[in-house]
């Protein structure tokens, strides 16, 4: 069956850059588009133009992307914007759903939550003079969903292109179910397109969510993309002749991707790892072939027990 779903790539930091996003959408179409993770929110006064280089169109060829931000200064944020509108953006997406402890404490991401008046007085300085849309990317709220139930009728005045829910809190990390109710109910409290986010690790979950959610027709998938590459294309209908050599030359592109831009095994292992953490899941037992992987420290070593996974 083939499926028209708009299907995102959400940013996993440390993972999704421009070279996986280029090189998985070569093996793995089915994504529509993806977000890069954001771009460290730096003061305009210290902005370097390498900060913009995983943005760069020429580095996103393969799949279209939005820029997100994190910056929660309307003048810096408007700072990098122009910058990215100059260098042809038509969007930038605002993050207010990261939910790291360093960025929550300075009440960014997910951290803001609690704080509504912010964040309308945010995009009261803001949208006016963006000049191109603007999209948002949330949780349900930093300790409670009735952070994200007062906010978005707020948000019902404001033009943004769509809003991005991960159905958790910003407390909860990447712990605990999705809270299907409370995007439910978000869902009536919004006029804008709502994109749908969190946990779609199987196509089996992707139909059950579209049942429950008919109104929905974006959805972002992160995790489960990584765990199962062929997730997107199977919810396309798209089918592969040879999985296991796909997924082996799809590993080894990357890899010597990683191996041409980084210095050396250290590195190099440093950046095919975390992918592991996600992709162990299609090798099961999971844990004892994440544990095998993380021990490795020699690129043979490494290669050994990829070529052994994926023969
Ligand atoms: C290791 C890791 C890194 C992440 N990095 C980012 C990021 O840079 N920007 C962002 O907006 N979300 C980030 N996220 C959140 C994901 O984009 C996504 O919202 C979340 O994983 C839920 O979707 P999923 O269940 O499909 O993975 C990250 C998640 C993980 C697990």
């Amino acid at each position: 069956m083939t499926d028209t779903a708009n299907l995102i790539l959400a940013p996993i930091r440390g993972i999704t850059d421009c070279h996986f996003r280029s090189i998985f959408q070569t093996y793995f179409p089915g994504f529509n588009s993806a977000l890069a993770p954001f771009i460290n929110p730096q003061r305009s006064s210290s902005f370097q133009p390498k900060q913009l280089k995983d943005v760069l169109p020429e580095n996103n060829q393969a799949l279209p992307i939005r820029p997100p931000l994190l910056h929660t200064n309307p003048e810096d944020f408007l700072f990098l914007a122009y910058r990215l509108q100059n260098l042809g953006y038509k969007e930038v997406n605002w993050n207010l759903g990261c939910p790291a402890p360093m960025v929550t404490k300075k009440q960014r991401g997910s951290g803001l939550l609690p704080f509504p008046d912010r964040i309308l007085s945010f995009l009261d300085q803001v949208i006016p003079k963006l000049g191109i849309k603007l999209s948002i990317k949330t949780r349900l709220g930093y300790e409670n969903p009735r952070e994200i139930f007062a906010l978005l009728p707020q948000l019902n005045q404001y033009p943004l292109a769509d809003i991005i829910i991960h159905g958790r809190l910003g407390c909860q990390m990447y712990r605990g179910d999705i809270d299907r109710n409370s995007f439910a109910r978000c869902l009536n409290l919004s006029d804008h397109v709502i994109v749908y986010n969190g946990d779609i690790t199987t196509k089996e979950t992707f139909r059950e969510l579209q049942q429950l959610f008919p109104a929905v027709h974006r959805w972002m998938i992160g995790r489960g993309a990584l765990a199962n590459p062929f997730l997107p294309g199977e919810i396309k209908g798209i089918t592969t002749t040879d999985p296991q050599q796909h997924l082996r030359e799809f590993h080894h592109e990357l890899y010597s991707c990683y191996r041409d831009l980084l210095d050396g095994p250290a590195h190099l292992l440093g950046r095919m790892k975390p992918l592991w953490i996600h992709l162990a899941e299609s090798f099961p037992p999971q844990q004892k072939v994440w544990k095998k992987i993380k021990k490795c420290k020699t690129e043979d070593k490494y290669l050994d027990l990829v070529d052994s996974l994926l023969k």
